[in-house]
């Protein structure tokens, strides 16, 4: 085994391992798959690390170097300097500190001038490495979309609420050159400049009762239903400068919360969120286009929270003279570890062989594989039948065509924020009703459709797929229009505004996924699926047996497919009585499912504000460690 990487994240939120075999994408994992609570970050991922190692079959001391982002270490971790002895009283406050406040406040040149790299080592539990690396954020964000191409020339775009003390990036790649147009270095020890795209989106999400860094893709799905009133008004406070970077006129992040949670309750919630997805839309367009006329290509990489926004990507896919758009599929924090190991691998060995390695991305299946247990797991749950059929996508397809809600759960899991066929409930597509079926069935209230999955050799001829985006398609991160003959025929993933956001596979990405839509084909005509994440309401993608076996003895869903079999649940009500909330399914104990029936907002077309749960006011989760820390430290 060559020498492995691990790549660490451990923020605000989205805390995550990744491990990689020289340039080789091994294993991917975020804590909340493992604690089961959505964007998990409070506590240090040790168990991520285990977990990617586990899958790898590696051991601790086949850890060459690790890359970590400049989170919160314990004060031991950290060297005393001038700026320690200046400020002690400070210090004795604090039981850990945040390395790039410490980096910025002590206006320290590099990470290890401040930071003991062989006690960060021990900090880590990876005391045999013999290298760690302190990424910077928006350096880590941008990277991947670079890595995963065969591009010669193109504009990397990074956006978030903020990372490393900004909440953008623009690099500009050429001659086998990457030139850090801004966003470098020279960054650190500035003011956090308000402008983010990404706040102002989390702004409205709080504003218009729902949870900040968690509900802003309700939002976007809102959107399609207002009309932009306030964009006059929101708009006059931003501009883009000569450089194509987006200014504001706040003064500080916080204002800018303030000045839009004023604003977004004067107009119906639909028309404030429209408002707010003109003013991103067009403000990254014209930062985009200004950027592109000063450092032309015809290729656009993009990551960072705010480019889940899979509405914004369709628009600069649209609108901007590019060949390829490409959208690194984990583009929040969760993808922070990748672009972290890549940035080691470029200081390690540089750029000329850096480049030499690049490949295109070709699926993010990169969790565990429980093909081995979950059958078994199945057929030892009380109330849990093996439907009587040899062929598993064949039976699964009559059954989704007869208007039954399935799940499928193969391989290894997904990595990233949307379920790609490993982990995901399966719909017909066909009728308008299965839209609320699925919420209702699922304790979700989303407002925008839920997304489709089609076969790559149909997908041109169903949704309007080009070479422009035709990759990022494989990863469901952008939206594009749905072709005007087929819009009456697949209702429920056709957005108001005639929009989709699809998946595109081939049976060499996931034979099981694939076939069922290819016998879905056949038998209705209509080679669409309804793909959602398979999870509930509020609760990260499925993972281990256990939560799979639950989804189903729950009622979430009527049939569940894996590689061997099908599996419902017994419809008497004697076996259904015996059934418990806790199953052992894998081995371990599962606690009682959390069915929370707290909704959050209401239906469409009601303009009140959106009954502020209990739940929606809760601040996002946190580091224990955190509890002093500003809000604006990281972003979506
Ligand atoms: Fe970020």
């Amino acid at each position: 085994m060559s020498q492995l990487i691990v790549g660490l994240h451990a923020g605000y939120h989205d805390s995550s391992a990744v491990v990689f075999e020289d340039y080789t994408f091994k294993a991917a994992v975020q804590l909340e798959r493992l604690t089961r609570i959505k964007g998990d970050a409070s506590k240090f991922p040790y168990d991520c690390i285990e977990e990617v190692l586990s899958i790898v079959g590696a051991k601790h001391s086949d850890v060459g170097a690790v890359a970590i982002s400049r989170m919160y270490f314990p004060n031991e971790v950290f060297k005393r300097r001038w700026w320690w002895r200046a400020n002690r009283a400070y210090i004795r406050r604090k039981t850990v500190r945040g390395l790039a406040t410490e980096i910025r406040t002590s206006r320290a040149r590099a990470p290890e001038e401040v930071i003991d790299s062989r006690k960060a080592l021990q900090f880590v539990r990876l005391p045999e490495a013999q290298a760690i690396h302190f990424y910077d954020h928006h350096e880590a964000h941008a990277l991947p979309a670079l890595f995963y191409t065969d591009w010669d020339c193109a504009l990397l775009v990074t956006a978030d609420g903020a990372g490393d003390n900004i909440s953008y990036s623009h690099r500009h790649f050429k001659d086998g050159k990457l030139h850090i147009v801004y966003g470098g270095e020279d960054t650190w020890h500035t003011r956090l400049p308000p402008g983010g795209m990404a706040h102002l989106y989390q702004a409205v999400t709080g504003a218009l009762g729902f949870r900040e860094n968690r509900h802003e893709g309700k939002i976007t799905g809102l959107a399609a239903f207002g009309r932009p009133v306030l964009y006059d008004e929101i708009v006059s406070h931003f501009w883009v400068d000569d450089e194509g970077l987006i200014r504001s006129k706040f003064p500080r992040t916080k204002t800018l919360f303030n000045y839009i949670r004023r604003v977004a309750p004067q107009v119906k919630r639909e028309d404030a969120a429209a408002s707010v997805q003109k003013v991103v839309e067009d403000l990254m367009l014209t930062s985009a286009r200004r950027l592109l006329e000063r450092y032309p290509a015809r290729k656009l990489g993009l990551a960072g929270g705010l480019f889940a926004n899979v509405k914004l990507n369709q628009l600069l896919a649209e609108k901007l003279p590019i060949d390829e758009i490409f959208v690194f599929p984990p583009m929040g924090d969760e993808g922070l570890p990748v672009g972290g190991v890549l940035a080691y691998l470029l200081r390690r060995d540089g750029m000329v062989q850096w480049l030499k390695e690049r490949r295109r991305l070709e699926n993010v299946y990169l969790g565990r594989d429980y093909d081995s247990e979950i059958d078994g797991a199945l057929r030892a749950t009380p109330g849990v039948r093996q439907v009587k059929t040899v062929l598993p996508a064949e039976e699964a397809a009559r059954r989704i065509a007869a208007g039954e809600i399935g799940a499928i759960y193969t391989g290894r899991m997904e990595y990233g924020p949307r379920a790609l066929g490993a982990r995901s409930i399966l719909a017909s597509p066909q009728n308008r009703e299965t839209h609320e079926k699925l919420n209702e069935r699922l304790d979700r209230t989303e407002f925008m459709p839920f997304a489709p999955v089609v076969a790559a050799e149909h997908a041109a001829e169903i949704f309007e797929i080009s070479n422009v985006n035709s990759y990022a398609c494989r990863f469901m991160t952008i939206a594009c229009k749905v072709r005007e003959p087929w819009r009456n025929r697949i209702p429920a993933v056709v957005h108001v505004d005639g929009t989709a956001r699809p998946q595109v596979v081939t049976r060499e990405l996931n034979p099981l996924y694939y076939d069922i839509l290819a016998v879905h084909g056949r038998l209705t005509g209509v080679p669409v699926l309804v793909n959602t994440s398979f999870n509930v309401h509020e609760e990260p993608i499925v993972n281990a047996p256990a939560e799979c076996v639950q989804a189903l003895i729950d009622g979430r869903i009527d049939f569940l497919v894996t590689r061997q079999a099908i599996y419902e649940c017994d419809t008497d009500t004697d076996a259904i009585a015996k059934r418990t909330l806790r199953v052992r399914a894998d081995g371990n104990q599962l606690s009682s499912i959390h069915r929370s029936k707290i909704k959050i907002g209401v239906g469409i077309g009601e303009s009140e504000r959106y009954p502020l749960s209990g739940e929606s006011r809760r601040r996002p989760l946190r580091h224990p460690h955190e509890a002093g820390r500003a809000r604006s430290q990281h972003g979506p």
